[in-house]
Formats: structure tokens, sequence, C-alpha cells
């Protein structure tokens, strides 16, 4: 049983302020941390940072570690950890009035997670089955690697608009195979961004992708191009991009030059003009999924490029992974896939909740890091207990994004001849 639930504050991989929770049951202390990175301005998702405006930029989180050490700590304490429904729901009642504002998501998901780990100890089950059990099925999936490796838009200090440029090597038969095609392009790419644009170019952004002074996703697009072919997988590794078009449309408009001190005017295109660029994408380069090609409430355009068919549209804060709004979206078509961010719903049980209801609406899930982020490595086990296909998790370096990598390496190896890799399935993976 749960005996106790301790939280402290830790720092991210952005330095920023984080909860970790020290969950102890009569046999042994769990640990989870969830990222800290905050949620799109109207999320349900409420912040756990507070006012003490002297320490870490007002960025703290003392209020959320006070919350769990003294309330949530006492209503967990007697409880079973393999009963994550009842223990979830325990931590969402504590705070019922006040809509996750009083705990926080993070917190709240810190405790969850903690639990699950605890649950699995108990059952003495790897976590990622524990967690299958959860999901109520028995398939596993190795998922499918978004890795990133070119950054920009707000998580680089260059022109390029767009957040990251990702690989999927969706050709490789294994998890690990998968790794090893994903790490050896990226120093291809980093030896071929030095040659083109000097030894200052190869700094790293939020997620661990290249930071070049490209100012067009195409002249991005075609440098992660090079990398696949001097490595020499042309055609097994396809291209994904996280857009973040929220971070750059000023009024109806999509400003490409909102990072440029000296603009053209060149830059604002109409929702209409970002349909045409993504369509040109699509047909020039094997770019297979785009995220957040849109403002966040722009759902007439979203809807308008997703039933062009082109790709895997991804909702990041169109969604922020709430259930209502992924099911206005799944009746809308505004959308064919989510970005599963766990620190925007709550609880590992909502978590789940999110991946069936988008799994039965035959969406492609892509379980999501943060770009601020702890060294928890869980979501690799979630990717795998609800077999979500696809597991975006930043750049083969840092520890923040291996953390999570690893621990794949680690469950594809324990599964052995029973660990399926997505591969070509990455957006139609069985299993919830
Ligand atoms: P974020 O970035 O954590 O800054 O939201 C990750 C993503 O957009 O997928």
């Amino acid at each position: 049983v749960i005996t106790s639930v301790r939280a402290r504050q830790i720092l991210d991989s952005r330095g920023e302020p984080a909860v970790e929770v020290a969950l102890h049951t009569n046999k042994a202390v769990h640990r989870a941390s969830a990222a800290a990175a905050d949620a799109p301005e109207g999320a349900a998702a409420a912040s756990t940072r507070d006012a003490e405006k002297r320490k870490l930029l007002a960025r703290t989180v003392a209020d959320a570690v006070r919350v769990i050490n003294d309330k949530v700590s006492e209503a967990l304490v007697g409880m079973d950890p393999q009963q994550q429904a009842q223990i979830d729901q325990a931590i969402i009642d504590l705070d019922k009035a006040h809509h996750k504002a009083e705990i926080g998501m993070k917190a709240m998901l810190a405790v969850s997670i903690a639990a699950c780990k605890a649950g699995a100890a108990e059952k003495e089950v790897p976590l990622y089955k524990h967690i299958t059990d959860l999901v109520g099925k028995s398939t596993t999936t190795l998922p499918v690697p978004a890795i990133t490796v070119i950054n920009g838009g707000t998580h680089g200090g260059n022109r390029l608009p767009i957040q990251e440029i990702m690989i999927l090597p969706v050709g490789a038969k294994s998890f690990e195979e998968a790794m090893q095609m994903g790490s050896e392009t990226y120093h291809h790419l980093k030896d071929i961004i030095l040659e083109k644009y000097g030894s200052d170019s190869c700094n790293i952004g939020d997620d661990g992708g290249f930071t070049p002074n490209i100012s067009s996703i195409s002249e991005g697009l075609d440098l992660v191009i090079a990398a696949i072919d001097r490595a020499g997988y042309n055609g097994r590794i396809k291209l994904a991009i996280d857009v973040a078009a929220t971070d750059f449309c000023i009024g109806k408009k999509y400003d490409l030059e909102f990072k440029f001190a000296e603009k053209s005017g060149q830059g604002f295109k109409t929702a209409d003009d970002m349909i045409e660029i993504y369509s040109q994408l699509c047909s020039e380069y094997p770019l297979v999924s785009i995220e957040q090609p849109f403002d966040k409430d722009d759902w007439e355009h979203s809807k308008k490029f997703t039933t062009l068919e082109l790709c895997q549209v991804v909702g990041d804060d169109l969604l922020m992974s709430d259930p209502e709004r992924i099911k206005r979206a799944v009746n809308e078509y505004t959308c064919n896939a989510l970005v599963l961010k766990a620190n925007q719903v709550g609880t590992v049980t909502e978590a789940i909740e999110v991946v069936k209801q988008a799994k039965d609406a035959h969406w492609g899930v892509m379980v999501s890091h943060r770009s601020g982020d702890t060294d928890d490595s869980f979501i690799a086990d979630l990717a795998v207990g609800a077999a979500a296909g696809q597991i975006k998790a930043g750049a083969p370096c840092r520890g923040e994004c291996l953390s999570k990598y690893n621990q794949l390496l680690r469950i594809e190896e324990e599964l052995g001849s029973d660990g399926v890799y997505a591969g070509e399935n990455w957006r139609t993976t069985a299993g919830t």
C-alpha cells in the first residue's frame, strides 16, 4: 500500500522548476517527474507556477509541492497502487472545485505516474505491461521515433519560422535500427551544416535539433534529405515537421518573418497561402506528417487541409490533449492525428482515455515529450503499452531526450521476439 507521497522542486531541461514526486509504499520508493512546459492559452490545463516573485523568475512550483505534501499524500495513503483509476479519481476529486488549478496538471501527473510505477512494481511486471493492462488490451508496439534534427520557431535562435523538422525511420526493422538510422543521419546532417554554413551554425535548439541560420522550410528539408542520402537511407526515412503556427499567427495572417529584425514585408501569408505551401512541400518531399499547421483556433483551414489527405495532420494546440476538443475535431475531421502531451491531460488514466479516443477515430497517435522536460522516461512505456505507434522525444542527443529513447531500447531487448516495431504501420497500429 501507499505509505506517503513527498514532492520536491527540481529543474527541467530549460533550467525551469518542475515537480518531482517520491511515492513510498511499504516495499519501495517510486520517483516520477512531469515536464514543466506550459499549456497554450485557453487550455484546461492550469499552471503550477506560483507567485513567489523573487525566486526563479516567479516560475517556482512551491505551491504544488505544498499541496502534494499536505493534501494529496493524505488522500492516497492506504490505497493500493495497482488501482490506477481509483488513485487518479482521488486526485481529481481533491481538486474538483478548482478545475485542476490548485494542484495543477503537472503536479497531478507526477503523482499519477509515480503511482503507475508503484503499481507495476507491486504486480511485478514491467511498466509498459502494467499500462497495457490498464488499457485493457494485450498488444504492445515499439513506436516509430519522430526524431528532431532541426529546430527553429521559438525553439531555436535562427530565422527558420517552424519549430521542428523531424525524421521518421519507418523503413527500419526494429526500434534499435531506427535509432541507429536516426543517429547516423543526425551526424551526417551536422557535417553537411558545418560544410555549408560554418562552425558556428551547429548549435542546438530546445529539442536538440541543429539551428543553422536558414530561413525557409525547404532549405531545411533539403539539408535533411542530403543527410539521409549520405547516410544511405534513401526511401527508408520519411520527414515530418512541427510548424507550431500559433506562435506566428498574427490576426488571421501567418508571419513567416516573425523572427527577422529587418522584415521585408514578404512574410505575411494567409491561411490559404499556407495550404498552398504545405501542399507543395508534400509533393516535393517525402513529408508524411505536419503538426499544428495553423493557429490553435483555426478549425476551418485545418479541416480544409486535412481533407486534402496529403499527409498526417497532427493537432497540438488545436487539441491541447483535451477530450472535448478532440471530440469536436473527430466530428469535424479537423485533423487526423493527436500529439499526446500527458501533462496537459492530468493523470495516466485520462491520458490512456484520450489515446483510446484518438485510436477509435482511426487517428495516428504521437506520444510527445515537452520542450522543457525532465529525465523521466515514463512516456516511453506509455507509447509501448498503449501501442501508440509514434513517439516524439527530440533529438538523438541530450539526456532528457535519450532517457525516453534509451528506455525504448531496453524495452525492445526485454520483449525479444515479442517486440513488434510499428515501422510502416506507424499511423495504424493495433492495440487500443
Ligand atoms: P512544447 O513543444 O513542449 O514547447 O509545446 C513540443 C511540441 O510542440 O510538440
